[in-house]
C-alpha cells in the first residue's frame, strides 16, 4: 500500500490580524488519537474546556461553550438566536466587522438603527445614548470590542451600561479581544459574546467560544418562533454541554481541535489572564517605541488603540503589496493589508497568541530594517 504523503508547510511568523502562531504544545495535543463526541473521556475534556472558557470570559454562566466553526459562526449563533423578525436593534459600526454584524441583523429580519463612527475612531458613547433616547424600544445592541479592520478599541463597558438602562441585551464581538484585553462578561453585564480560537487563545482556527447570559437564554426560550437554525439553536446546543447531564448527540465534535484548545486554555490559566493582558500592553509598548523610532506612525490615537492589533501607516518608500511579499518570502513573516479605504495605506500588525514576546518583535524589526 502506498504511503500517504505528508503535507509540508514552512513556519511563518504570523503577525497579521489572525491566525497567530499557536502556543507550544497545541499542535502536539492535536495529534492525539480521536475520541468520539460522546466518549466519557471526551466529555471530561469538554467540561474542562467549559471551565477554562468561563475563566477567560470572566463569567459563571453555564451557557458557555465552543461552537464548532470559525468566529463568524459564533457571530451568526448570537444573531440567529437573539433576533426575531421585526425586532428593533441598534448596530454599532466603525469598521469591517461592525458592518458584518449589521449584515447578520439585516438577514435575520431586524429593524435596524445604525450608530456609526469613521474608521479609525471609536463608537461615541453620546451617539449610543442618543440612539436609545430616540429608540427606547430597541431590544438589542451589537458592537465589536476590538475592531480588527482598524485597530480601534470600543468602550464596551459604557455601551453595556446604557443598554442595561434601556432594558436591551448586548451582543459583543470579542474575536480579536479575548485573551488580549479585558472582556468582563459578568461585571459589564454582557449578554452574548463570541470569539475565535486562532488569535488571543493561541490555538488553531475553527472553534468559536461563545457565552450567553441567563437573560439572553431566557429570551431564546421565550421566542415566538423557533430559532431558524437547528445547528445553532443554543437551547439544543446547551444540552450537549450541560455539566453532569446525560448528553444527547448534537454533532460530531472535532475532537482533535478540542484537545488543541484545551492545551491552549490550560496554558492561559497557568499564566493568569491578568498577566496575559499585561504582557500584551508591555509588548505592544515595546513595539510602538521601536516603530516610532523608525519613523512609522499609528493610524489610531493612543487613547483607543488596541495593543494586540496595530495599524501602522506605511512610510515613504515602502510599497504595500511588494513590502508584504518581501516580508513573507524573504523573512517568513506575515502582516495584514489595510481593508476598505485603508487598503494600500497601512499594515495591520497583530501581536497575539504565541507572538506576545520581544523575540517576535525583534525579528519583525530586523526584517523591516532590511526591506
Ligand atoms: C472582529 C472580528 N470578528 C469576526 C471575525 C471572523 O472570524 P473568523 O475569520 O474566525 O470567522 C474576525 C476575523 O478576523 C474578526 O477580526
Amino acid at each position: 500500500m502506498s504511503q500517504i504523503q505528508a503535507v509540508k508547510t514552512s513556519e511563518v511568523l504570523l503577525l497579521g490580524p489572525g491566525p497567530s502562531n499557536s502556543f507550544s504544545g497545541v499542535l502536539q495535543a492535536m495529534s492525539e488519537p480521536a475520541l468520539s463526541h460522546l466518549d466519557s473521556d471526551f466529555l471530561k475534556i469538554m467540561d474542562e474546556v467549559k471551565e477554562h472558557l468561563q475563566y477567560l470570559f470572566r463569567t459563571s454562566s453555564p451557557h458557555t461553550y465552543i461552537v464548532s466553526g470559525p468566529g463568524s459562526l459564533g457571530m451568526e449563533t448570537c444573531f440567529v438566536n437573539l433576533i426575531e423578525h421585526g425586532d428593533k436593534i441598534i448596530t454599532c459600526q466603525n469598521g469591517f466587522f461592525g458592518d458584518r454584524m449589521h449584515e447578520n441583523a439585516r438577514r435575520y429580519g431586524a429593524e435596524i438603527v445604525q450608530v456609526k463612527a469613521d474608521w479609525g475612531k471609536p463608537i461615541a458613547i453620546e451617539d449610543v445614548e442618543r440612539a436609545f433616547v430616540l429608540h427606547p424600544d430597541a431590544k438589542l445592541i451589537s458592537v465589536v470590542s476590538a475592531e480588527t479592520s482598524t485597530g480601534v478599541k470600543n468602550d464596551i463597558e459604557s455601551i453595556a451600561k446604557i443598554a442595561k438602562q434601556y432594558g436591551a441585551l448586548i451582543i459583543v464581538d470579542a474575536v480579536t479581544a479575548l485573551g488580549a484585553i479585558p472582556v468582563e462578561v459578568d461585571k459589564w453585564g454582557l449578554d452574548a459574546v463570541y470569539s475565535c480560537s486562532q488569535k488571543g487563545i493561541g490555538c488553531v482556527a475553527g472553534m468559536s467560544p461563545v457565552t450567553f447570559s441567563e437573560l439572553a437564554f431566557e429570551k431564546v426560550n421565550n421566542r415566538n418562533t423557533p430559532v431558524p437554525s437547528w445547528f445553532q439553536d443554543i437551547t439544543v446546543y446547551d444540552k450537549y454541554w450541560e455539566l453532569g447531564a446525560k448528553r444527547p448527540y448534537h454533532h460530531t465534535a472535532p475532537s482533535q481541535q478540542y484537545y488543541g484548545i484545551l492545551a491552549a486554555l490550560r496554558h492561559i490559566k497557568s499564566v493568569g489572564i491578568e498577566n496575559l493582558w499585561r504582557q500584551h500592553e508591555e509588548i505592544s509598548s515595546y513595539f510602538a517605541e521601536n516603530m516610532e523610532k523608525r519613523g512609522w506612525r499609528f493610524f489610531v490615537d493612543k487613547s483607543h488603540r488596541l495593543p494586540q492589533l496595530n495599524t501602522m501607516l506605511l512610510p515613504e518608500g515602502i510599497e504595500d503589496a511588494q513590502g508584504r511579499a518581501r516580508l513573507r518570502n524573504d523573512f517568513k513573516i506575515e502582516v495584514g493589508a489595510g481593508l476598505g479605504a485603508m487598503a494600500g495605506k497601512l499594515w495591520r500588525i497583530g501581536i497575539m497568541g504565541a507572538n506576545v514576546n520581544k523575540a517576535a518583535i525583534d525579528k519583525f524589526l530586523l526584517a523591516i530594517d532590511n526591506l
